[in-house]
């Protein structure tokens, strides 16, 4: 068998078995001719190839998508008051339990979440199937603190999966290691026996998950707190999830590095070529708190979105419902909105390339090839200048609706003149400008070479 033949979750391991099965192979011949040490750089090399491939097929359609829902949702949204509530407060397990009876959703409510993310531009969504309470959404043979023997009555997971595909939304599980009310949750940090409970239990409910909802596109782990990843065995439950979902994504929060990264409430690129994805929520919180009034305009989040695209991520935007399962309003008008500007400004974010062009105090970027996308969110009136841009722009025009703009450059910066006095487009106006190479922006350059006169 050839490298290219190997068993794909041998790649994806780079285990010992992958080296073995080199080892194998029909190059071997000539292999053995080599030193050691050689071969095994050779057979490493070609390993770490494999896996990339392997890894660049499966994210195709995520880096394509750049914008999702998180969906936070659990027996937290009946207090609401964010779902660290239960460690927060202090709440007793045998106080926190009875939520789970409470808890009684209106059917489908996932239906509504699932048209909202298509409204609104986003491409895939990532529900909680369980967080740090503990409580499963989904049915499971290992536990009855699960949605279908408590107040909900059936199956939470089921019904957004089956919402969100009819809606063309690529479904993504979020999976939260750490667990507040399983017995075994904090004592398997230091007794065996417990640990070895807890992470069969904890694979087998992964195993559920990845065995009986058809195909998912994302595996979201959370707070692997007590153990680390030999603890949770996490090589071992990677490879029982890509043997089941050949095709899926995992993120980096079970103690391996898994597809992409994950940094949270902020934005921060990875370096090189490793995927990332920022998420965020709409106010302070994930789960549902009644009085969070912090709402983000819609403004920040075209901002924030256009910014990861900047940089070549995926911004994964939360909803936290009601106990009801209803969105709280606010969401749905930023949302909405957001949607509406995701219409007109859509292809400058889909599809885009990472992009240097980064300094402005009113405006924002992203690019395709050769052509810059100014995304102005403070409009300054009729005229727009940007510096040290190291190409040369050939036209450009507003974005939306394709109306010319005349532009002049000169060696330290380019002006776009003639335009409105208010700004044509909301919450941001996307200026194209089509350049003869692809833009690079120097502002050290302008500092330096910038006739200067006088003291
Ligand atoms: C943190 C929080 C959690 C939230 C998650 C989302 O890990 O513990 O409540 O689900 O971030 O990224």
């Amino acid at each position: 068998m050839g490298p290219n033949r190997m068993p794909r979750r041998d790649w994806l391991l780079g285990t010992g078995a992958s080296l073995a099965a080199l080892a194998g192979s029909a190059n071997v011949a000539t292999a053995t001719a080599l030193r050691q040490p050689e071969v095994r750089a050779t057979q490493t090399q070609s390993a770490a190839e494999g896996e990339d491939a392997d890894r660049a097929r499966r994210m195709k359609w995520w880096h394509e998508a750049r914008f999702g829902m998180f969906i936070h949702w659990g027996l937290y949204s009946v207090l609401g008051r964010h779902e660290w509530v239960m460690e927060e407060e202090g709440i007793p397990v045998s106080e926190y339990e009875l939520l789970a009876k409470r808890f009684q959703p209106q059917p489908n409510a996932a239906r509504a979440w699932a048209k909202l993310a298509k409204s609104a531009g986003q491409k895939y969504m990532v529900m909680t199937t369980k967080h740090h309470e503990g409580f499963c959404n989904f049915d499971t043979k290992l536990t009855n603190y699960c949605a279908p023997k408590q107040g909900p009555g059936r199956d939470l997971v089921r019904e957004y999966v089956e919402a969100a595909r009819a809606e063309g939304m690529h479904v993504g599980f979020y999976y939260s290691l750490m667990d507040w009310h399983h017995p075994d949750g904090a004592r398997c940090a230091t007794d065996p026996e417990a640990r070895k409970r807890f992470v069969e239990y904890t694979h087998g409910l992964v195993r559920e998950l990845m065995t009986n909802y058809g195909k998912i596109d994302v595996l979201w782990y959370d707070v692997d707190w007590p153990l680390d990843a030999a603890g949770w065995e996490s090589q071992r439950m990677n490879k029982m999830v890509f043997q089941l979902q050949p095709d899926i994504i995992v993120d980096n929060r079970n103690g391996l590095p898994g597809d992409f990264s994950t940094p949270e409430q902020e934005i921060v690129a990875e370096k090189g070529s490793r995927s990332w994805e920022s998420c965020m929520t709409l106010n302070d919180s994930w789960g549902y708190q009644r009085a969070d009034d912090n709402w983000k305009s819609p403004k920040t989040i075209v901002r924030n979105l256009a910014e990861c695209s900047r940089d070549g991520g995926n911004y994964l935007l939360n909803i936290g419902p009601k106990p009801d399962g209803s969105i709280p309003e606010e969401s749905v008008r930023v949302l909405a909105e957001v949607g509406q500007w995701m219409s007109r400004n859509g292809d400058t974010i889909y599809g885009a390339e990472q992009c240097q062009v980064r300094h402005s105090e009113f405006a924002g970027f992203t690019r395709k090839g050769s052509t810059l996308y100014m995304h102005v969110h403070f409009w300054p009136g009729d005229t727009v200048a940007l510096a040290g841009l190291r190409c040369n722009v050939k036209s450009a025009r507003l974005f939306a609706s394709g109306q010319p703009v005349k532009f002049d450059q000169e060696r330290f910066r380019v002006r776009f003149t003639g335009l409105p006095s208010e700004a044509p487009d909301h919450p941001v106006t996307t200026i194209a400008i089509e350049c003869d190479s692809e833009p690079i922006q120097d502002t050290g350059f302008v500092r330096r070479e910038r006739p200067r006169n006088g003291v």
